[in-house]
């Protein structure tokens, strides 16, 4: 599908609520299986990925019903019905399915799209098969032959900060004899340290280390919060276009996903945030963003990890940045749905912003101008069209964005969203 976007002069003004974090609906879900009884979750995401790994958990024998909320029986052992299981475009399925299936006593299969069997698998088949997996991949890609085995828990240093490749390794240590602990260079997301805590598991964290030891899991009620990812389309857009004031609410502000705030305040966005809370375990808050002159920064080191997704939307906040913003050791980003630097860097030179590719990051001169008046390709990847659809809403003349379509991995209310602040 193609989308036609043009600039908008009105300015974004308004409230939304932001939709559902997708990284804790995942868990949510597939925790809730490993749990013997009945698991409530609020607000669980629209987005094709969580729907993957709910797809799965019904075929690994959990009972899903949907009310007013998800209901998710099980008897907290996996029963499946079928042994091939399609992960779509969702790494965090696949790599925290693995995880699970490695330690069980059944044989499975894990499948995923053409963009999931181009991703490295490698990061979590080292660590696995040192607590004693026995994986079969596709030199080192998906699809993953997993045959059931009994696990023991090792001391691992990853040389890489990834909260997929952490939670594939400690939900393999809560079906493995002895301590697992895992040790990451920078710390990366921890909704599943949080999570496996609230829901009993014997998990502790002590700086850059977790350590877990195998544990029964009870069922709870999540509440799960609205997704900063998300929430960073609409702050960047807000930021950029003159006359806005819009407020965020119930966006997760869990200090190891806020790394475009602080961004953000570096550059001079003018950014508060209100009714700061806690639920079921997670920080949440309101965030209130008006339009702003900003200045360029470099973005490197232990943010990277804090802010990774939302590097797209930062380099199109940063082509209208005075001065140059420099963004290093993002190398992972070109693992992601695309490789994330090449393609918004091509797309929004096609734009005539002046950004330039390094091999961990970008180089963004601003303040320059976007032209439009051309097609942008979405490269399949949701946070690649979302951030082209807010360069659009600032471009002199109208663009295309083609394979628009690809939003709907994460926020299928996109649009509507943004329609909302449009007065
Ligand atoms: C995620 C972790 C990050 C992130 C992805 C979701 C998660 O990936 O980019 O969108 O839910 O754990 P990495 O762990 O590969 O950095």
């Amino acid at each position: 599908m193609d989308k036609k976007i043009s600039k908008i002069y009105s300015g974004l003004n308004g409230e939304i609520t932001i939709p559902s974090d997708k990284s804790i609906s995942h868990r949510a879900i597939i925790f809730s299986c490993l749990a013997e009884g009945t698991s409530v979750i609020k607000n669980f995401s629209n987005g094709k990925d969580p729907l993957t790994s709910l797809d799965i958990c019904k075929k690994l024998g959990a009972n899903i019903e949907f009310r007013d909320n998800l209901y998710i029986t099980s008897t907290g052992k996996l029963t499946p019905s079928e042994n091939t299981l399609y992960c779509g475009n969702s790494g965090t399925t696949m790599r925290l399915m693995t995880g699970i299936l490695a330690g069980q006593n059944f044989n499975s299969i894990l499948t995923g799209d053409e963009s999931l069997s181009a991703r490295p698998m490698k990061r979590i088949i080292t660590p696995l098969s040192l607590m004693g997996a026995k994986i079969i991949s596709n030199n080192e890609k998906a699809p993953l032959k997993i045959y059931g085995q009994n696990l023991n828990g090792i001391d691992y240093k990853s040389p890489i900060a990834s909260a997929q490749v952490k939670s594939s390794v400690l939900l393999a240590g809560l079906f493995a004899q002895n301590k697992t602990t895992f040790t990451e260079p920078h710390i990366s997301r921890n909704h599943t340290e949080l999570m496996l805590k609230y829901m009993g598991a014997d998990i502790a964290t002590s700086g850059l280390s977790t350590s877990i030891f195998k544990s029964e899991l009870i069922p709870q009620t999540f509440e799960i919060p609205g997704d900063i990812s998300s929430a960073a389309y609409y702050i960047t857009a807000a930021l950029l276009i003159p006359k806005s004031k819009i407020i965020l609410k119930n966006v997760g502000l869990n200090p190891t996903r806020t790394g475009i705030l602080d961004v953000v305040q570096k550059m001079g966005g003018n950014i508060i945030i209100l009714d700061k809370r806690n639920i079921s375990g997670e920080d949440v808050g309101d965030i209130q963003i008006s339009y702003s002159n900003l200045n360029g920064c470099t973005i490197e080191g232990e943010i990277i990890p804090r802010l990774i997704d939302e590097i797209p939307a930062i380099a199109v906040l940063a082509t209208q940045a005075e001065g140059t913003t420099i963004i290093k050791d993002a190398q992972d980003l070109r693992n992601k749905e695309s490789d994330r630097i090449k393609a918004i860097a091509n797309e929004l030179k096609k734009l005539q912003a002046d950004i330039q590719e390094t091999p961990d990051g970008l180089i963004i001169h601003g303040k320059k101008e976007l032209e439009g008046g051309i097609e942008v390709d979405s490269h399949n990847d949701h946070r690649i069209a979302m951030s082209l659809y807010v360069a659009g809403l600032i471009c002199k003349k109208e663009i295309n964005i083609k394979n628009f379509e690809w939003v709907n991995i994460s926020l299928p209310e996109f649009e509507n969203l943004f329609d909302s602040l449009i007065l």
